[in-house]
């Protein structure tokens, strides 16, 4: 099948006005990825060749988009939505380059699996002209129903057209089709549109290709391969569904979840075996987490790298640059942006730590403040190896402390403290003995004379 070329086009013109938004439908994310995105995803990992995007509603921001998630795509404008053939022959000058097949994907249908696009291909090359990817739902309304005949797929006929008895066939289209290249364009271009709804249907390309004597078969994907997303109630379910695959395969991978219902993955998570995952962790974007780190409950962590043994939480955020490197640790309400926390590091409590490099084995006191920003500029804070910095001290960047120096605690640091220096940022304490006691019988007598 390797040596079978293949063009793999993904329809994504619809307005989707059920989402209710200005954005494009195919463009909400499912973790963290536009649902086209998916979709294109799965193709590669299928090898399945050329990439073909249809776009129309939103097409500056679908290019937009594309241009990150698809970067070797070419987009086709489809002007008038009179269809999905229609949409399918907005891609003709790439079809008519001639490939072995053409697979046909809906970029609203986002957890199709490579697996399901690889059998359809097989069939293909075992001598099908057209390959329907099909499914069993108790609950059939609104999807295309497929009619079998003798072993092979006569039509599939849309919900509108439907007999009464029609409508009672459990077995439907999920959408994706693939077509045998060299009938592809002459299949797509017999569709006429007298139909309930007045739309050039790709699903007519069955029911042409039976009549023509080429053969036609459906093949069985899970409902969830084929699960449309019309509105934000299915957004919401598609990320579920997502969501259990991948802690699944988490944990398959080596990784403990303790809860994994409480669990959020990004599209890109990457988690090595042996890593411990508390309740309630979020992952964002751009996140690797190396194997025998702990991530304790309630963390929040995005365009984050994470080391082998660190330990992060619980209550902790990573920001886009965290750079944990191997037995560093952050602790709860700790905030850590674009910053690198050098080997056994400890930021234990309530820390902003941006735009700073913390040496190996430094101590970051409870409260330190890394003044990054003046309202205008970020500056660098940079605190060498086994550095101290005394609880609530506030280190104005940029400005650097050298290895072994130590902070005194409540400091202000505006200037660099060089190497194994100990620097006080704070005014010196004042102790006046029995002036707590006059002041407190000063204090009462004032207030019993004003009663
Ligand atoms: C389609 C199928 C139906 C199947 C169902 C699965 C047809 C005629 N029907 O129905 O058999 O069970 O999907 O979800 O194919 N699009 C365009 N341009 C158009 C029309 C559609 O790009 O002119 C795109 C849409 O953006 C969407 C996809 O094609 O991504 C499917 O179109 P949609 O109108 O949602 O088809 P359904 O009625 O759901
Ligand atoms: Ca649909």
């Amino acid at each position: 099948m390797a040596s079978r070329s293949c063009l793999s086009i993904i329809l994504a013109a619809g307005e989707g006005t059920r989402m209710k938004s200005a954005l494009p439908k195919v463009l909400h994310k499912i973790a963290g990825l536009p649902m086209v995105a998916h979709v294109a995803r799965s193709a590669e990992a299928a090898g399945a060749g050329d990439l073909a995007l249809v776009i129309g509603h939103g097409a500056d921001e679908m290019r937009k988009a594309a241009a990150k998630f698809a970067p070797r795509a070419e987009s086709f404008v489809q002007d008038k939505r009179l269809g999905t053939a229609h949409a399918v022959l907005a891609a003709r000058d790439a079809i008519a380059r001639g490939y072995d097949d053409v697979l046909v994907m809906f970029g609203d249908t986002p957890l199709i699996e490579a697996g399901a696009l690889t059998a359809a291909r097989e069939k293909l090359a075992e001598g099908a002209a057209v390959v329907v990817l099909g499914f069993r739902t108790p609950n059939p309304t609104g999807y295309g129903r497929l009619i079998e005949a003798d072993g092979k797929l006569a039509a599939i006929r849309e919900e509108k057209d439907c007999s009464e008895q029609e409508r009672r066939i459990t077995f439907c289209n999920s959408g994706l089709m693939a077509i045998d290249g060299k009938h592809a364009l002459k299949l797509l271009d017999a569709v006429g549109n007298a139909n309930a709804k007045g739309e050039f249907y790709l699903t007519d390309i069955v029911a042409i290709a039976a009549a023509q004597g080429l053969d036609v078969f459906a093949t069985e994907a899970s409902f969830e391969n084929a699960l449309g997303i019309n509105n934000r109630a299915e957004l919401a379910e598609g990320e579920a569904i997502w969501q259990k695959r991948r802690r699944r395969e988490a944990m398959l991978d080596g990784v403990t979840l303790v809860a994994p219902d409480t669990v959020f993955f990004a599209y890109d998570t990457e988690i090595g075996a042996d890593a411990y995952i508390e309740p309630n962790v979020f992952f964002g974007p751009g996140v690797t987490v190396e194997g025998g780190a702990v991530i304790h409950a309630f963390s929040h962590i995005e365009g984050a790298e994470i080391g082998p043994g660190a330990e992060i939480g619980p209550f902790a955020r990573l920001r886009p640059g965290a750079d944990i490197a191997e037995r560093a640790k952050i602790g709860n309400f700790c905030e850590v942006k674009k910053s690198t926390i050098e080997a056994g590091a400890k930021i234990s409590h309530l820390s902003y730590i941006g735009d700073a490099r913390v040496g190996a084995d430094a101590n970051i006191g409870a409260g330190t403040i890394t003044c990054n920003y003046n309202g205008y500029t970020k500056s660098h804070t940079d605190i060498g190896r086994g550095a101290f910095i005394g609880s609530n001290s506030s280190l104005v960047a940029p400005v650097s402390i050298g290895d072994g120096g130590n902070v005194a605690a409540g400091s202000v640091i505006t200037e660099d403290v060089p190497a194994d220096a100990l620097a006080f940022g704070r005014a010196r304490q004042k102790t006046l003995p029995e002036r707590g006691r006059m002041l407190r019988e000063r204090l009462a007598s004032a207030k019993k004379a004003a009663e």
